[in-house]
């Protein structure tokens, strides 16, 4: 089966536009100009007749580095993705982007998107390239790139790294990132010393590839890939699978074909591939951080899309993928299984999908996916007998926040029978906050008696946002004290307003806009408040009159407003200074006004 599809089409002959490599390369206005550019292409290795044959070229956003392990793979798939260009008479150029480590870069790797977004913007906007090859995996490398291919527009193809192959620990199962929390308790408990909590990490991460649990990277390859911007079949290959490789060369192969039929982002952005993508996430267990990536996606291709949108076409989808941390699998088993064509087959036969959304094969959503039926039913539910019932957001507002989600799937029933054990009013439930200032006051803190935390405690994390920490931190999944975990509590309700691992199964409230940092009202919440949390009507209240908020307020005002650490490098200031808030995709307000920018302006001036 050739997943490419299209029309095979060559460089030569076809009633074409112009492409915009020629600007640089074939400009009879300004042929000094044109010596100029050929000159140094030329030196690279490319010959003039080939740079001036009118073959497309097509660049290579690399992000694999050895900064990078996660995407460091994509530095051998370049090599088959060039040949695929190549056979289709295309030219390829490989240029470096700024990489994101999603478990390297310190204060967080959220800090980083938006920067190599915009390095991506404009590269793809100022130099000769006709189209791109987004190369992604790591969690943020995702999102980035496909903000800067919206914002400029030429035709572009996602192509994931894959997932690791499948960690494992004494014949158990140990995924990216999930064993990591789940290790830090059995180690405060006393279960475990410091060399096996090594040990077990360790052994969840056995290949090259990105997390092989739902995490925020399964979840944004899937989601590229429900939204049209991958090869069908391409997000769950394993990183280092034969398929994987054939993948690279097809999407090679595939690009080329795309400048010919002048296939953009924004043909294939369309707000029915966002509300595919809303519930393709419920459906796989997918990342909080899918929200704010797919919403800053949207704004960039100048779709309107609401973090409302989330619980309104998400919430009564069923989890169907049992994989780490809602359910029991990884990523090898998610290929096997059938992927996301298997999963938007299932979506479909009960009218979830929009079909007709185009894809960059050039055939429909519906075509793709259309008979792809589950192929191992222990890893891919059947739609009626799914893992759970209304697997997708919730979407919170109240006195604290106007925005923030939760993760209903990976919720447990212990817990919702602990903190719902009120017949009087069983969706909802009230409880003492204890309110850490980051992280560290939290990692400090939380084993200290004096703060009496007990199971029906609610944990609040702020100073976590995108200007607070800065970057939005993934620290709201807080666990609980270790006396506690002694007696069989391991999860307490955590609220804040920074982000969350996708690996983490912590019932949270997270992402809450606007953050302490930036006015909202979490910054007057003290330990002790009594805080309503209302299932139901999708309500979090701090319990204090109107008059305590406004006087609250007010000294906060007088006291300088909400403390966060100073800036330490330039970006941090500047992001710090245009970002928007974690619901609204916590893009930079500036750049939204720039919209299918090789359209709208051009190709840019000449350089001398
Ligand atoms: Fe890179 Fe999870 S840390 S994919
Ligand atoms: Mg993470």
């Amino acid at each position: 089966m050739d997943n490419a599809g299209g029309n095979p089409t060559n460089g030569q002959g076809n009633a074409q536009k112009k492409l915009r490599s020629r600007a640089w390369f074939d400009n009879p206005d300004n042929p000094d100009m044109t010596a100029l550019y050929l000159e140094r292409y030329m030196n690279y290795g490319v010959s003039r007749e080939e740079l001036q044959s009118g073959k497309p070229i097509i660049g290579i956003a690399q992000t694999g580095s050895d900064l990078s392990p996660c995407n460091r793979h994509h530095m051998v798939l370049a090599e088959r993705v060039r040949e695929g260009i190549r056979e289709a008479g295309g030219i390829a150029i490989e240029f470096p982007v700024h990489p994101i480590q999603e478990t390297g870069k310190r204060p967080t790797a959220g800090l980083d998107r938006n920067l190599s977004y915009l390095g991506l913007v404009e590269v793809l906007y100022g130099y000769p390239l006709d189209a791109v090859v987004l190369t992604v995996g790591c969690d943020k490398t995702t999102p980035a790139m496909l903000m800067g291919a919206a914002t400029v527009n030429i035709p572009a193809i996602a192509l994931s790294v894959g997932p690791m192959l499948n960690g494992y620990h004494k014949g158990e199962r140990t995924g990216s990132g999930t064993i990591v929390w789940k290790a830090r308790q059995m180690m405060a408990a006393g279960e475990i010393g410091y060399e096996q909590f090594i040990e077990l990490v360790a052994s969840s991460a056995p290949s090259t590839g990105y997390c092989n649990t739902m995490g925020t990277a399964t979840t944004m390859n899937s989601l590229a890939e429900a939204l049209g911007m991958q090869l069908p079949g391409s997000a769950a290959i394993p990183a280092p699978y034969r398929d994987r490789q054939e993948m690279a060369y097809r999407t090679g192969k595939r690009i080329v074909d795309m400048v010919h039929e002048d296939l953009k982002p924004s043909d294939i952005l369309t707000k029915e591939a966002f509300l595919n993508a809303i519930v393709v996430n419920s459906a796989i267990g997918g990342s909080t951080n899918a929200p704010i990536h797919i919403n800053a996606i949207a704004r960039h291709i100048g779709v309107d899309l609401k973090i409302e949108e989330w619980q309104e076409h998400g919430h009564k989808v069923p989890l169907l993928v049992n994989l780490q941390p809602a359910g029991e699998y990884l990523g090898e088993d998610y290929y096997h299984a059938g992927g996301v064509p298997a999963v938007v087959n299932e979506l479909m036969k009960q009218g979830l999908i929009h079909e007709n959304a185009l894809t960059v094969n050039g055939k429909t959503m519906g075509d793709n996916c259309r008979g792809r039926e589950i192929e191992d039913t222990r890893v891919i539910f059947p739609f009626e007998q799914p893992m759970r019932k209304d697997a997708g957001f919730v979407v919170f507002k109240g006195n604290l926040f106007d925005s923030a989600i939760m993760k209903t799937s990976v919720v447990s029933q212990e817990f919702f029978d602990r903190y719902l054990s009120n017949p009087d009013d069983p969706n909802a439930f009230e409880g003492k906050a204890v309110v850490f200032d980051g992280p560290e006051d939290y990692h400090h803190r939380i084993d200290d008696p004096a703060l009496d935390i007990d199971e029906d405690t609610m944990l609040f994390m702020r100073g976590a946002g995108p200007v607070g920490y800065p970057g939005a931190a993934e620290v709201v999944n807080m666990r609980p004290p270790a006396y506690l975990i002694k007696k069989g509590i391991h999860s307490l309700a955590c609220i804040g307003d920074g982000r969350q691992s996708g690996t983490s199964g912590s019932p949270s409230i997270l992402n809450a806009s606007p953050e302490a940092a930036s006015g909202g009202n979490l910054a007057i919440l003290q330990t002790g408040d009594r805080v309503r949390i209302d299932l139901n009507k999708g309500e979090a209240n701090i319990l204090i009159s109107d008059e305590e908020i406004a006087t609250r307020r007010q000294k906060l005002e007088q006291d300088g407003g909400y403390k966060f650490p100073a800036h330490q490098t330039p970006w941090q200031e500047i992001q710090r200074g245009i970002v928007d808030q974690l619901g609204e995709g916590a893009v930079l307000r500036p750049a939204v006004n720039y919209q299918r920018i090789a359209q709208t302006n051009g190709v840019p001036r000449d350089n001398h």
